[in-house]
């Protein structure tokens, strides 16, 4: 594990303080690494109409687009404040691999140590059009 994908990590356990999540209490907190170096954060915002609640990894890339991000998604890191192991959902899993079907998905394993994935290890034979 580089030290990049540690600091990933740190961001977002930091960017998880921000969640809004007064439904499920579960605070999430993403951050997402572009190949020209540009990290860009994001946290879970939830909903009273609870279908509408926006996950943090979403949130973090679709930051990172709106912000006018081109390059090629590298790495997204995962943290959450009630478990460790905290794999993207399937929708954050297809948003993961629209940007970079190979980027690596970071989470943080049981025993403090972060586990690292592709992100079609994840979603294999993801939808495309
Ligand atoms: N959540 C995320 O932020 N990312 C995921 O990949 C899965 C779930 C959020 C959504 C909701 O606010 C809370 O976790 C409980 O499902």
């Amino acid at each position: 594990m580089s030290e990049q994908y540690k600091k990933l990590l740190e961001m977002a356990d930091k960017a998880a303080e921000n969640a809004y999540a007064p439904y499920s209490d579960f605070k999430v907190g993403a951050c997402a690494l572009f190949e020209d170096g540009s990290i860009y954060t994001g946290c879970n915002v939830e909903n009273s109409s609870y279908g509408l609640s926006l996950c943090a990894e979403r949130n973090a890339v679709s930051t990172a687009i709106a912000q006018g991000q081109k390059s090629s998604l590298v790495a997204v890191a995962i943290s959450c404040k009630n478990t460790k192991l905290c794999y993207p959902c399937g929708a954050c899993r297809q948003w993961i691999t629209e940007f970079n079907k190979s980027a690596d998905v970071i989470v943080e394993g049981n025993n403090g140590e972060p586990v690292i994935f592709k992100a079609y290890e994840l979603l294999p034979n993801a939808f495309k059009l």
